[in-house]
């Protein structure tokens, strides 16, 4: 793949010209996504963004693998199912009946994530570097967002780390941070549902906040 560089930082603050508010409060997690392509101009403007993130002292020890391919997306989903199975494993559910309804949704994408156009992994190069992959991963989205690109972050499973990287050829000394599917939305973009701001802040003193703000 040929990755450009010139001129990408005025093109791209061109094209993501959806107001910030806009963005925020209308990107929901979209876990169905038509398999329809995304243009690589556009998947070049939302890694841009993910750079674009604070990082660690500005190293910049991220790393981020695309994969398109249809048949490496088939392998990398079945392999995705299987963390997702197993994160369930470990907090005591073993079949679809025993899910609470909050999880039929992400359920849903593990079986399908081999079927979006694009899945991204956003790694970090070394140890300690995780919490920068975070900022970018949300620039990435937001961005994708700003153009009508849907997704959402998900995580993985030590379980299956060894067969993705094997898959992938990643060194063993990277960590996948988040696996991010991507594709353009089948249902809508949209308002998320939050705890009220009183119930999640603090002023001065923790448990202080407990007014209308
Ligand atoms: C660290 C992290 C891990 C997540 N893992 C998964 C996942 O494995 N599968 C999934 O479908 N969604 C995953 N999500 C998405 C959350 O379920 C989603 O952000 C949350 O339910 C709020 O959804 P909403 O923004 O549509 O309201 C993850 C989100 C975060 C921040």
């Amino acid at each position: 793949m040929v990755i450009p560089e010139a001129g990408l930082r005025l093109k791209n603050i061109g094209k993501l010209d959806m107001s910030v508010g806009d963005a925020i409060y209308s990107l929901r997690a979209i876990r169905r996504l038509k398999p329809d392509p995304i243009p690589d101009e556009d998947l070049w403007t939302v890694l841009d963004a993910a750079r674009q993130a604070p990082n660690g002292s500005n190293q910049q020890d991220w790393h981020f693998v695309v994969i398109r391919d249809p048949e490496i997306r088939r392998q990398f989903g079945a392999l995705f199912r299987k963390a997702w199975w197993a994160k369930r494993n470990d907090a005591g559910y073993f079949k679809p009946e025993d899910l609470p309804d909050h999880f039929r949704s992400a359920m849903g994408l593990a079986d399908a994530i081999g079927e979006s156009p694009v899945i991204v992994l956003a790694c970090a190069m070394n140890l300690g570097f995780r919490e920068s992959v975070i900022p970018a991963t949300q620039n990435l989205l937001l961005a994708a967002r700003a153009l009508g690109i849907g997704g959402t972050i998900t995580s993985l499973h030590p379980s299956v780390d060894g067969s993705i990287k094997e898959l992938l050829q990643i060194p063993g000394s990277v960590e996948i941070v988040y696996c991010v599917p991507l594709g353009y939305p089948k249902g809508d973009f949209g308002p998320v549902t939050r705890k009220p701001l009183a119930e999640i802040v603090s002023e001065d003193a923790w448990g202080s906040a407990q007014r209308s703000l």
